[in-house]
């Protein structure tokens, strides 16, 4: 099958959060299977420099010259394209926002132009000599592309993949008609949200198939709860929705090599897992305490992450024999928190403020718990790491949280089949009562260590998930050819 693959982040050529790992190792898994996959992603000037031998492609669109640079995801031989727009992509940075924080102004124009040039190439009307079968895209950034596909006589069949519902796209009306987009597609059944245009609409109402990264947040996200105002739409797709886990990258996240350990490990050297402990204390100057137990947390500083309810139980954490290690960046207050009380107790709270992949690896070894208490999670690919790393989660009972850990009952442990501990309501409370189900583990070395190479023994590969991905493709194929998008008139219901 030929796949294009469009996505506004790839790991290593651009990364804010777990869209770039997904769509830097899912493609992968895919040509592994057989298939001739390729990559469209915007060329920023980070993505430029990290990609190995850019070739530049120069092409008329639409009236107008493009460059596309062809080059390859690096370390594998999937084709990736990169879209040379400076006036658009050619900023330093967070791909997203602005040095202030807040999204670039012309975000709406930036990502219609790649999904304008995503029909072109489907299409080949930039002469690349391939058209592809199925365009999978992902998240709103990629959500203009459904529907100005179904213009197209001969368009592939559409997969759109959902990795954070709570991510819309929504600019004014304004700006619908600044894009010149057809005037057919301002309606509730289409890109118009209570009077905005919304960009994952196009994703939702014109893809031949939706699916999210897990199983859980599929059925979450069509209740009021989690739907994000778009629950009665995805209840209405409801037998084109799916949920699909993600998987990880397993040679980047493998403990045994990884280049960012002072001693990697795996589980027959488990004991190897304290240099690592030690040497992350080192950098931040904790002592080196066998008894206290390191608690780890990396990730976007955003309420979605449940960081408030960490920061609501500090205090607590430190009549405990704790160590807290945190790295994200996000939200200004929160970071203003974690900041404050690593400067009052910095013998127990260490934080780093900002992104920094080695350390990111180094906190997934070197601490002993990893706290993930978020509020929703569309799947979440730490607590999949740390599990990898023998660094058991502590995680909320939500979306791919709840799919992939295993909570640590008394049949679960007896079983051995208990991979970390899970709580449920989203109160502080609760995640402290988890801290102390933790520690109560923790003391009994046994128990401990079955706990952890539980977590070792799981296949988070993307060998299951990427077949699963191909079987989705092959419904959208047939799904397009049966008229199942609801956009399609032999489908309205
Ligand atoms: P999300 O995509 O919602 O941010 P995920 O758990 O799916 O959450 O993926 C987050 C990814 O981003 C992981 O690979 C994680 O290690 C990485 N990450 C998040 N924040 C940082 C940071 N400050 N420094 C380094 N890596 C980070
Ligand atoms: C999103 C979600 C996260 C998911 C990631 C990759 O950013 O918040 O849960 O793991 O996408 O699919």
């Amino acid at each position: 099958m030929k796949i294009l693959f469009v996505s506004s982040e790839v790991f290593p050529l651009m990364k804010t959060g777990g869209l770039a790992d997904v769509s830097g190792s899912l493609p992968a898994a895919l040509s592994a299977l057989g298939h001739d996959v390729r990559i469209l992603m915007p060329a920023y000037p980070e993505a430029i420099s990290a990609a190995e031998t850019p070739n530049a492609l120069s092409l008329r669109q639409a009236g107008s010259q493009l460059t596309l640079l062809s080059t390859r995801l690096p370390g594998t031989t999937v084709p990736l394209w990169l879209l040379d727009a400076p006036a658009s992509f050619g900023r330093f940075g967070n791909p997203y926002l602005a040095p202030n924080g807040a999204p670039w102004p012309d975000n709406a124009e930036r990502f219609a132009l790649l999904a304008r040039v995503a029909v072109d190439l489907t299409q080949d009307r930039l002469g690349l000599g391939w058209k592809p079968d199925v365009v999978h895209c992902n998240d709103w950034q990629t959500g203009l592309i459904p529907p100005l596909l179904s213009d197209e006589p001969n368009r592939p069949a559409v997969v759109f993949t959902v990795h954070n519902l709570a991510y819309q796209g929504l600019f004014p009306y304004e700006t619908f008609q600044r894009l010149a987009l057809p005037p057919r597609l301002w309606k509730m059944e289409a890109l118009e949200f209570y009077g905005q245009l919304s960009f994952i609409k196009g994703g939702l109402v014109f893809a031949d198939r939706i699916n999210t990264v897990s199983p859980s947040y599929a059925e979450e996200i069509q209740t009021p709860e989690f739907g994000c105002g778009l629950d009665g739409l995805l209840r209405s797709r409801k037998s084109c929705l799916s949920g699909i886990l993600n998987g990880i990258d397993d040679v980047a996240w493998n403990p045994a090599t990884d280049p960012y350990l002072p001693a990697p490990y795996g589980p027959d050297t488990l004991e190897r897992k304290k240099v690592n402990r030690t040497a992350l204390r080192q950098r931040y100057g904790l002592p080196d305490d066998p008894e206290v137990a390191v608690l780890g947390m990396v990730g976007r500083m955003v309420e979605q992450k449940g960081v408030d309810l960490l920061i609501d139980i500090l205090d607590d954490l430190l009549q405990l024999p704790v160590q807290l290690v945190v790295l994200g960046s996000g939200d200004k207050e929160f970071e203003r928190c974690f900041e404050r009380a690593a400067a009052a107790c910095p013998e127990r709270i260490a934080v780093t403020i900002g992104y920094d992949e080695p350390l990111a690896h180094l906190i997934e070894a070197g601490a002993d718990i990893f706290l993930m208490p978020s509020r929703f999670e569309p799947c979440g690919l730490n607590q999949l790491y740390s599990q990898r790393y023998g660094t058991v989660p502590i995680v909320r009972k939500v979306g791919g949280l709840a799919d992939t850990v295993e909570d640590a009952t008394p049949e679960r442990l007896a079983a051995g089949q208990a991979s970390g501990i899970v709580f449920e309501p989203a109160k502080p409370a609760f995640l402290l009562e988890a801290v102390y189900r933790a520690l109560a583990l923790y003391r009994e070395p046994e128990v401990w260590r079955a706990v952890c190479k539980c977590g070792m023994a799981k296949d988070f590969s993307w060998r299951k998930s990427a077949s699963r991905y191909v079987g989705l493709y092959r419904e959208a194929l047939a799904g397009m050819n049966a008229g199942c998008s609801i956009a399609d008139p032999r489908c309205a219901a």
